[in-house]
C-alpha cells in the first residue's frame, strides 16, 4: 500500500485551491488579452477590474493595486536603485531583501540592516542615524516571518513614520489566514505586497497596495500596461485566482484549526528534551531545533514517514542554508538544526493521522 503522505509546508506555497481551477475554467471563451479593444478584451478587462475591487474591499484599502509576479518582483521594483536611496531591513527579512541589498552593495548603494526588530535594542536609533534627510530611504517591515511564524505588531510602523522619514514597505506575503485579523492592513503603512501562491490562488501573481502618494518608478518597460506602471500583457488567469481564492477559504476555521493542530504538535516536541520550539502568535507555524541533528538528518526521517515538511531556510533550489533568522535571534546552533512545520488547510481533517505519524518520527529524533 503506497504511504500516505501529508503536506506541512504552507508557508513554502499553498497548493493551489480546486475550487480555484473550477472558477477559472468558468472564464473560458472571455480569456483575451486585457488590452485589446475588441468585446472579449474588455471583458478580460472589467474581469480584472472586478477582481481590483474585491481586492480593495476584502483588505478595506482603497490604495491604488498593482498585479505583479509575486512579492519578489515587487521588493525588487520598491529597493530598485531608482526609488530607493537607502533600504533598511532586518536580518530576518525574507532572502530576496538581503539579495537586493547584497546588489545594491555592489552598485556603492546604502543599505542598513538590522537584527532580530523584537529583541535588538535601539535600532530605531540607529536606524535615525543612518536615516539622512533628503533621502528616500524604505524600510522593509516583514509582517510575519516565514521561518518562525513571529509576527510583528505594526505599531512598530507608526514608531518608525513618526521618529523618521522613512517610506515603509510590508511584506505581507505571510499573514494571509495565519495570523487573526489579517484583513486589517497597518493604517500607516506606503506600499503592502501579497503573492497569491502563499494562499491557494496560482503560482506566479501577486498584487501590491500603494499608497496613490507614492511617485514609483517601473522596474518592466514595454507596453505601458498598468499606467506604465508595470508592463506586460497582464496574468488574466493568475489575477483572477487571487479573488477565487480569497472566497474560497474559510479563515475562521483554519485560524480555530490551526491553533488547535499547533498546539497539539507543540505538546509532542515538548515530550523530547534535545527539542527546543520557537514561541510565534501565527496560528499555523511550528519552527524546531535539535541540540545535535542538523536539518538535513531531520529532513529524512520526516520525509520516510510521509511528512512534507520544511527547514525555513531552504526557499531557494533545495538548499540548505543556515537560518539568518535563527541567528539574528541568537541561536548560532539551532540556525543549521532546525525544522518548519506549516499547516493549511488540508491538515485540518487528517489531525490525528498527522499527530500519530510526528509522534512516531520525534522519538526517533
Ligand atoms: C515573507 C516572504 N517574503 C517574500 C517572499 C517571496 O515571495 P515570492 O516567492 O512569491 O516572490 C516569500 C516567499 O517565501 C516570503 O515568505
Amino acid at each position: 500500500m503506497a504511504l500516505m503522505r501529508y503536506y506541512l509546508d504552507y508557508n513554502s506555497t499553498h497548493p493551489v485551491l480546486p475550487e480555484v481551477y473550477s472558477k477559472l475554467a468558468t472564464i473560458n471563451g472571455i480569456d483575451a488579452n486585457s488590452s485589446s479593444q475588441h468585446s472579449r478584451g474588455k471583458s478580460a478587462l472589467k474581469k480584472i477590474n472586478q477582481t481590483t475591487e474585491f481586492l480593495k474591499n476584502f483588505f478595506h484599502c482603497d490604495f491604488d493595486v498593482i498585479y505583479h509576479s509575486g512579492a519578489t518582483e515587487f521588493l525588487n521594483t520598491v529597493f530598485s536603485p531608482q526609488n530607493c536611496d537607502q533600504l533598511i531591513y532586518s536580518q530576518c527579512d525574507h532572502s530576496a531583501v538581503h539579495k537586493i541589498a547584497e546588489f545594491r552593495r555592489s552598485l556603492a548603494l546604502d543599505s542598513l540592516k538590522l537584527g532580530h526588530l523584537s529583541s535588538q535594542k535601539d535600532w530605531l536609533k540607529e536606524l535615525n542615524k543612518f536615516n539622512q534627510s533628503g533621502f528616500k530611504s524604505w524600510f522593509n517591515f516583514q509582517w510575519m516571518n516565514n521561518e518562525t511564524g513571529e509576527v510583528l505588531s505594526y505599531e512598530l510602523i507608526d514608531k518608525i513614520k513618526s521618529q523618521t522619514n522613512c517610506l515603509v514597505h510590508v511584506d505581507a506575503v505571510q499573514v494571509v489566514g495565519k495570523i487573526k485579523n489579517f484583513q486589517n492592513l497597518p493604517p500607516n503603512a506606503d506600499i503592502i505586497t501579497f503573492s497569491g501562491h502563499k494562499f491557494g490562488a496560482l503560482k506566479g501573481v501577486g498584487f501590491s497596495f500603494i499608497n496613490p502618494s507614492i511617485k514609483l518608478k517601473p522596474l518592466i518597460h514595454g507596453g505601458g500596461q498598468q499606467n506604465s506602471m508595470r508592463s506586460g500583457t497582464m496574468n488574466l488567469h493568475g489575477i483572477l485566482s487571487l479573488q477565487a481564492a480569497l472566497e474560497s477559504r474559510d479563515f475562521n476555521q483554519d485560524f480555530i484549526e490551526g491553533e488547535k493542530l499547533k498546539r497539539e504538535i507543540c505538546q509532542l516536541i515538548q515530550k523530547n528534551s534535545k527539542l527546543e520550539f520557537i514561541q510565534s502568535s501565527s496560528s499555523n507555524t511550528i519552527c524546531f531545533m535539535h541540540e545535535s541533528l542538523n536539518s538535513d538528518a531531520m529532513l529524512t526521517h520526516f520525509d520516510l514517514a510521509g511528512l512534507d515538511v520544511g527547514t525555513g531556510s531552504a526557499c531557494t533550489s533545495g538548499s540548505l542554508s543556515p537560518s539568518q533568522t535563527l541567528e539574528a535571534m541568537g541561536y548560532q546552533n539551532g540556525a543549521k538544526r532546525n525544522i518548519r512545520l506549516s499547516l493549511g488547510p488540508s491538515n485540518w481533517e487528517h489531525q490525528s493521522e498527522i499527530l500519530i505519524k510526528l509522534e512516531k518520527v520525534l522519538d526517533k529524533i
